[in-house]
């Protein structure tokens, strides 16, 4: 028996737990006694959020391994040895522009890896799974805020992966496999813990609005491009449904124990249900950090929608949940992370950039 394998604490196969999203909802998972039982091949994370992750929650150690996800044999070994309970599965890629350039690297990674990891808990009898999927499933809105009944389009590689590992999922529910499925729709995580010790590190230039605002703020670009300020919208910006990590992390944890507990399986949202454009998100991160973020107005960028939100109610309804983080706990928490780590991770000791 291994080390982390003593006291009654379930054990959760956390795949892709060293990114942003995954290594939050580890921190929520140890601080209620579940132990997280990390698998990443690290391509878009670093170990060194493993330590942290260990520091705020004052874990001894978390078991890691390092594999990735098509590799079958390497999942079944990782549910049996450490006798995992259920699976919160966060592995995947998630650029919405190169899965435009590269789709079959994102339909191996994110629809294959997904099938391979189905296929261990088969052989292996883990019957629970959480699954990331995303507000992108919906695609052109036909009726805003979107609910989970809003017909699934997206417009995108990236977003059709996910759309298809819904239907996977969807499908082996109703085999009568005996794996139940809560699907989880996230609008846009941002933030940081707000020990602002873990946060999210993009390699490269950052595709999203908030590691970019926060970049800028801490002087490592000069300004923030605006994709558009004609949209019809109240300032002309794009409008999303921002959620903070922390609030999406302990979503995690509730869907999972709905899953321990009932045999039924789920879709819902995650999101406030608020819409905040470029220009309001801005104006938070201006003051929570006390920087000027120069802008320029450029031009649309390509594929973006106007402006879309959450409907929230199914979340509360099944789950009892809801977000209590504001935007400004948002940015103030950013800013904590950014601030700290102005370049980062300290040290990528595997999958550089
Ligand atoms: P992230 O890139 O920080 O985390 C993903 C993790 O999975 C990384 O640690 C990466 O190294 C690992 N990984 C990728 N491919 C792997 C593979 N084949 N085998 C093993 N590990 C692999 O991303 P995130 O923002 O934390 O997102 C987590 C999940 O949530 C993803 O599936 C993403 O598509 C989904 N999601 C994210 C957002 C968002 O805006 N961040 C929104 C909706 C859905
Ligand atoms: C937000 C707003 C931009 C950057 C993407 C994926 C989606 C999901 C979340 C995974 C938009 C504007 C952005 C910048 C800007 N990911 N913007 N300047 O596009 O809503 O969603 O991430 O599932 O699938 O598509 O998020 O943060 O990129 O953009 O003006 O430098 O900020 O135009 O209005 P998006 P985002």
């Amino acid at each position: 028996m291994s080390k982390f394998m003593q006291g009654n604490s379930k054990r959760i196969l956390v795949p892709g737990g060293a990114g942003y999203i995954g290594s939050h909802t580890c921190v929520e998972l140890l601080n209620r006694g579940y132990t997280p039982v990390i698998v990443d091949n690290f391509v878009n994370s670093s170990m060194a959020a493993i330590d942290r992750i260990c520091q705020i929650t004052g874990a001894n150690d978390v078991p890691v391994i390092e594999a990735d996800i098509r590799d079958t044999e390497a999942m079944i070994g990782a549910l049996r040895e450490h006798e995992c309970e259920a699976v919160i599965h966060f592995a995947g890629l998630k650029a919405v522009g190169e899965s435009t350039a590269n789709p079959l690297d994102y339909y191996s990674n994110n629809v294959q890896g997904s099938l391979s990891l189905l296929d261990a808990m088969r052989q292996t009898g883990v019957g629970h799974i959480v699954f990331s999927s995303s507000a992108t499933v919906y695609g052109t809105p036909v009726s805003l805020p979107y609910t989970e009944d809003h017909p699934l389009a997206p417009t995108n590689p990236y977003g059709m992966t996910k759309y298809a590992v819904e239907l996977m999922l969807n499908d082996l529910v109703a085999s009568g496999a005996g794996i139940n499925a809560g699907i989880l729709r996230y609008f846009n995580p941002i933030g940081a813990h707000p020990t602002g010790l873990i946060g999210e590190d993009p390699n490269g230039v950052p595709n999203n609005l908030m590691p970019f605002v926060a970049q800028v703020a801490v002087g490592r670009r000069p300004h923030l491009n605006v994709f558009g300020n004609d949209y019809d919208t109240p300032d002309g910006t794009g409008v999303r449904d921002y959620i903070h990590v922390v609030d999406l992390a302990e979503a995690h944890i509730v869907a999972l124990e709905k899953l321990l507990e009932s045999p039924d399986s789920f879709t819902v949202n995650l999101g406030s249900g608020n819409g905040y454009s470029v220009l309001d998100v801005v104006k938070a991160f201006e003051q929570a950090s006390g920087r000027e973020i120069p802008l320029n107005f450029a031009e649309r960028r390509a594929g973006d929608l106007p402006a879309y939100w959450a409907d929230p109610s199914y979340a509360m309804e099944l789950l009892g949940w809801k977000t209590r983080l504001t935007l400004e706990d948002m940015c103030r928490d950013q800013w904590a992370w950014q601030s700290g780590n102005p370049e980062g991770y300290p040290q990528r000791e595997v999958g550089a950039a």
